[in-house]
């Protein structure tokens, strides 16, 4: 039986190659995106808002009943919004913290033997992009899930009063959702102890419609740090930052 491999952010970029790489090596592939007709012809196209509860569900339900499951998951969709503000602050905590907390919650339960888990993050987020006390507290290990979500709120309230920075927080709504998906990482990691491996990984700077046409990596290279960490064994590492396969800070 093929191993089954879900993306999200399919229709372009990191997404859409890895979903060839990984359909490349064998894998059932399962390409998620806002537009399925959008995903490679080597994955099925299955519709998925990675905001929006009701998609997250029903994109659940096909896994379960088309697929029975799956082994890998891959936390790919993401947004750099321009400007910042309360509203960009929002909006990009939604798409690249709270979507990866919603899909995984919901697949959760129909996770098969050896899952695997990546969250596609940035050296953006690294820690030093915090201010202390609050980068003690994302580097302590202890932030829970709802921790993070109530710390994600609270960031977005205080670009809204203008009193961020005087917390500690960057001028960076994505460095703050990539911190928040390193830390979080570390929690599920814990949390599904050998019932998953669950790593982040930095592709590092791609041509993407993301990351620009100056960027000093192409979409291959870039995807190849995703696959490499998809195809983890029962032996690899779980709760690690990655980029090209080797360990890097958080
Ligand atoms: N490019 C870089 O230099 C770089 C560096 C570090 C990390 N990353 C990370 O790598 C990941 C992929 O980035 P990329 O460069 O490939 O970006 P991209 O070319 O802009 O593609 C982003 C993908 O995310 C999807 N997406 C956005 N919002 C979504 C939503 N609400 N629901 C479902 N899908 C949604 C987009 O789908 P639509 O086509 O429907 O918009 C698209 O497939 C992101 O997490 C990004 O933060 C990128």
């Amino acid at each position: 039986m093929k191993r089954i491999a879900l993306v999200t952010g399919a229709s372009r970029g990191i997404g859409r190659t890895t979903v060839e790489a990984l359909a490349e090596g064998g894998f059932d592939v399962v390409g998620a995106a806002r537009d399925p007709a959008d995903v490679p012809r080597a994955a099925r196209g299955f519709a998925l808002d990675v905001t929006d509860d009701a998609s997250v569900a029903a994109f659940a339900r096909r896994v379960a009943d088309e697929l029975g499951g799956w082994h890998v998951l891959v936390n790919n969709a993401g947004v750099a919004l321009d400007g910042f503000d309360a509203k960009v602050a929002r909006r990009t905590l939604d798409v690249n913290l709270r979507g990866p907390i919603r899909v995984t919650g919901a697949l959760r339960a129909h996770a098969l033997e050896g899952a695997v888990i990546v969250n596609v993050s940035s050296g953006i987020g690294e820690l030093s992009c915090l201010r202390p006390p609050l980068r003690a507290r994302y580097a302590s290990g202890e932030l829970s899930e709802a921790d993070l979500l109530e710390l994600a709120d609270r960031f977005v309230a205080e670009v809204a009063d203008g009193t961020h920075a005087a917390a500690g927080w960057p001028s960076s709504a994505y460095a703050v959702s990539k911190v928040s998906l390193n830390a979080w990482t570390r929690w599920l990691a814990a949390e599904l102890g050998d019932r998953a491996r669950v790593n982040a990984v930095c592709p590092g700077w791609v041509r993407t419609d993301m990351g620009g046409p100056h960027a000093s990596r192409g979409v291959d290279e870039g995807a190849a740090s995703v696959v490499w960490a998809a195809t983890l064994g029962p032996d690899g590492p779980t709760g690690g930052f990655f980029r090209d396969g080797a360990r890097i800070e958080f």
